[in-house]
Formats: C-alpha cells, structure tokens, sequence
C-alpha cells in the first residue's frame, strides 16, 4: 500500500521539493501549508509529473484548522503513514541586529515594534537597532508558536491517526540552530532546540509497544530559501558577510541543495530501512557541525 505521507510547510523552500521527490517515490502527499496558493502550485507539479497530491490550507498553530486538515486528509488520501513537520519562520523583527552586545545597548528600552499593521510602519522598526533589550516579545513568541508549538499541535494531532500501526514515523525538521547558539536569532535558535528536545520526548513517548511511531528529525545545514534568504545575499545580489562566514565553516565549501535532504527523510520514512531507529537526528549540513572553523 502507498503510504500517505503529511507534510507541513511543503509549499515552502524545502518542502515542495520534499513533497515532490516523495511523490516521485509513488508517496501519496498531502502538501499543508498556510500558503494555499504555494500549497496548490507544488500539487500541480506533482500532478504534472504523474503523482498523487492533494493541497490544503492549515495553520499549524490553530488546532481546529489541523483537524479540519486531517479530515481532508483522510477523506481523499486515508490515514497519515508519515508525517513531517516542516512549516516554520524566521522573523526579521525577533532578529537582533548586531551579533553582540554594544555599549549602552541597554540604554535602548523603547520596544521595537510597528505602530501599527502598515508596511511603513513595519519598515521604520525594520530600519532601527534590535538588541537583547528593545526585542518586541509577541515576535519572539510568534516564532516559538510557529517553530515548536506548531510542530507539537500538528504531531497531537495528526498521531491520532498514526499510533497502533507498525511502520508509521514522524520527522521533524530542527536546524544547526538546535545545536550552536547562532548570533541575531535568538528566538529561532531557542524554538529549533524546543523541537529538538520534543523530538526526544516524543519517541520516548510514541515508540513503545503501544505507540508504534518512530519519531527523529532531520537538521538542515545552509540552503537558499526564502526563509534566510535576506540573511545571506544582499539586495544587489552579493553574498553577505555572514555566507561567507557559513562557507568558512562548511567543510564542503558550499550551500546545499534541497534535494540533499530528501534521501534522510526517505530513510526515516522507510521502515524497511529505518525501522529500529527512534529519537535521532540527522544533520545534512556539508560537515557545519563537525568544523569549528579554525
Ligand atoms: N532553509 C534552510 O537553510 C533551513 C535550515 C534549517 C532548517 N530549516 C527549516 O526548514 C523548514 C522549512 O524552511 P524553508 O527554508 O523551506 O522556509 P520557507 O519560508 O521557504 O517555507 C516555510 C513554509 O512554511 C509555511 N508556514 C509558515 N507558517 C505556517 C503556519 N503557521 N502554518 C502552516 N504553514 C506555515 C510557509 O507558508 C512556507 O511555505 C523550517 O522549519 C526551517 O526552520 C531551513
């Protein structure tokens, strides 16, 4: 039987590449993501290419949504085999703008946060200095939201209809973040070692007897996507000072290729392959993690 493999984000940078490689393997995909019209585009090329793929709208942090997902989901597709937890954001304004503290940083108490819901509003606040002491906190805990209750919601619900059945996984998506305390993102870096640790906990929890569910996670290196993409390459097209930074430490020399990450997912997907693993990580990362860089 085809295994229907539930995605979150996969109208994303990495996820609709995941999605479509996934249909390519003859997975039945349902591509979740807030973005419907990312969401239907990665379907359509799925469909294109002969797969099996349906696109639905959901909020990862709205568990009404994820239900009424999962309804879909099982009307048109059946019941979740595999499921990966790939939505998830940076947000430029939980972002500091230096990499260390200056002096009288802490004189700085006004909290950076737009007046109101305008783009003039928001670019002015983009514009001026964020430290550890004017962060707006409602940004940092959106990114906590997305990033770790998000995976958690979508894992409460979407497990409903994994427990019980041999072969069914869960793979979380964490970042170099979970592991090295990466400068300006301070709230990303925190909700990618949430999600690490709940990887953890949850395989304690799901993998028994009972349980069934393998849960690991994949830890991404360095790819272009439009989630770091103002990170890495300025507005004329050059590199920033940061992606050379990253190219420093990667002993490979370069950034990775979306497709590079999918063969470690397929392995945690695959029970033939990866059936007594439980509560790991992979990191694809062209060797980041093992370089101190000098
Ligand atoms: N790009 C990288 O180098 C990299 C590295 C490490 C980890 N990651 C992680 O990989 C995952 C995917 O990142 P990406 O680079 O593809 O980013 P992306 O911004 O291209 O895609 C993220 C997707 O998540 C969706 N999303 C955001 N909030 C959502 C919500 N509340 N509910 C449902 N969907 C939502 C967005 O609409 C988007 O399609 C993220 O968890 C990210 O942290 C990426």
């Amino acid at each position: 039987m085809k295994q229907v493999v539930v995605m979150t984000g996969a109208g994303g940078g990495l996820g609709s590449t995941f999605a479509k490689e996934f249909a390519k393997k003859g997975k039945q995909v349902a591509v979740l993501d807030f973005n419907l019209e990312a969401a239907e585009k990665t379907v359509e090329e799925i469909r294109k290419a002969g797969g099996t793929a349906i696109a639905v709208k959901c909020n990862v942090t709205d568990k009404a949504s994820l239900e009424k997902a999962r309804e879909t989901v099982r009307k048109e597709l059946g019941k979740c085999n595999v499921l990966i937890n790939c939505a998830g954001i940076q947000d430029p304004l939980a972002k500091t703008t230096k990499e260390a503290y200056c002096k009288d940083d802490e004189k700085e108490t006004v909290v950076a946060k737009p007046k109101d819901g305008t783009k003039e509003a928001y670019d002015e606040i983009l514009a001026k200095d964020r430290t550890l002491f004017n962060i707006d906190a409602e940004r940092l805990l959106k990114v906590m939201n997305v990033n770790w209750l998000g995976t958690v919601m979508t894992c409460q619900v979407f497990a409903v209809d994994m427990v019980g059945t041999e072969g069914n996984s869960i793979i979380n998506i964490t970042s170099m973040a979970a592991y090295d305390a990466l400068t300006m993102v301070p709230a990303y870096a925190s909700s990618k070692a949430a999600v690490d640790m709940f990887t953890r906990w949850l395989s304690n929890y799901l993998s028994n007897e009972y349980g069934k569910v393998r849960v690991n996670a994949v830890a991404p290196g360095y790819f272009l996507t439009p989630l770091n993409h103002d990170m890495y390459v300025n507005s004329d097209g050059t590199y920033t000072q940061r992606y050379y930074n990253v190219i420093h430490r990667t002993p490979m020399g370069r950034l990775g290729d979306t497709k590079e990450l999918v063969g470690a997912l397929l392995f945690f997907a695959e029970p033939e392959m990866s059936g007594y693993i439980t509560g790991q990580v992979i990191a694809v990362d062209g060797g980041f993690l093992s370089c101190p860089g000098i």
